[in-house]
């Protein structure tokens, strides 16, 4: 049996604020407006594994006006998913794959890639090989912007 997730996110790029990419701190001289560290990579994957059982979206765990989200580290976010999802799923369920997609006009990421590949697959304690993260401009149409699209596939092997 298979189910899928998909989960996107955006945040605005301001001066003075950290830009942290699949739990990787990027070096930039903007960083994502956000309540947490506004990494939009984990945000996407919490929405992709919440949506993949219809368990809503992370604004519903973690309202953004809850002073407990505040510069809260998105890697405890998609933690706290996981262990909701272990909760309520049927057992025997497993990630197979991620696949993620970044759009950032700059800076280029494509030598942090396998960094940022083995952090998330860390987090979710798949094998390398399991997340494939690629990366995109937006040929200057969304230059104040960092955006991540991710899909998970999920197989029942029980
Ligand atoms: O958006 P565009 O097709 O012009 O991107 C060309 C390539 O630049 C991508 O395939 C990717 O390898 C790289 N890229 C990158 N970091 C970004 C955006 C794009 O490494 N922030
Ligand atoms: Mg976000």
């Amino acid at each position: 049996m298979l189910r899928i997730g998909y989960g996107e996110d955006a945040h605005a790029l301001t001066a003075g604020r950290p830009l942290v990419i699949g739990g990787v701190e990027i070096e930039s001289e903007r960083g994502s407006v956000a309540v947490s560290d506004g990494d939009v990579l984990l945000h996407a994957l919490a929405d992709a594994l919440l949506s993949a059982w219809a368990l809503g979206d992370i604004g519903k765990l973690f309202p953004p006006d809850d002073p407990g989200s505040r510069q809260l580290d998105s890697s405890v976010i998609v933690r706290r998913v996981l262990e909701l999802l272990a909760r309520r799923q049927e057992g025997g369920w497993h990630i197979a794959n991620v696949a993620a997609v970044v759009t950032l006009d700059s800076p280029k990421l494509g030598s942090l890639r396998e960094r940022i590949q083995r952090e998330v697959s860390g987090l979710l304690s798949l094998p390398d090989g399991a997340v494939g993260v690629t990366f995109k401009t937006s040929e200057g149409l969304a230059p104040d912007h960092v955006q991540a699209r991710v899909t998970v596939l999920l197989q029942r092997t029980a």
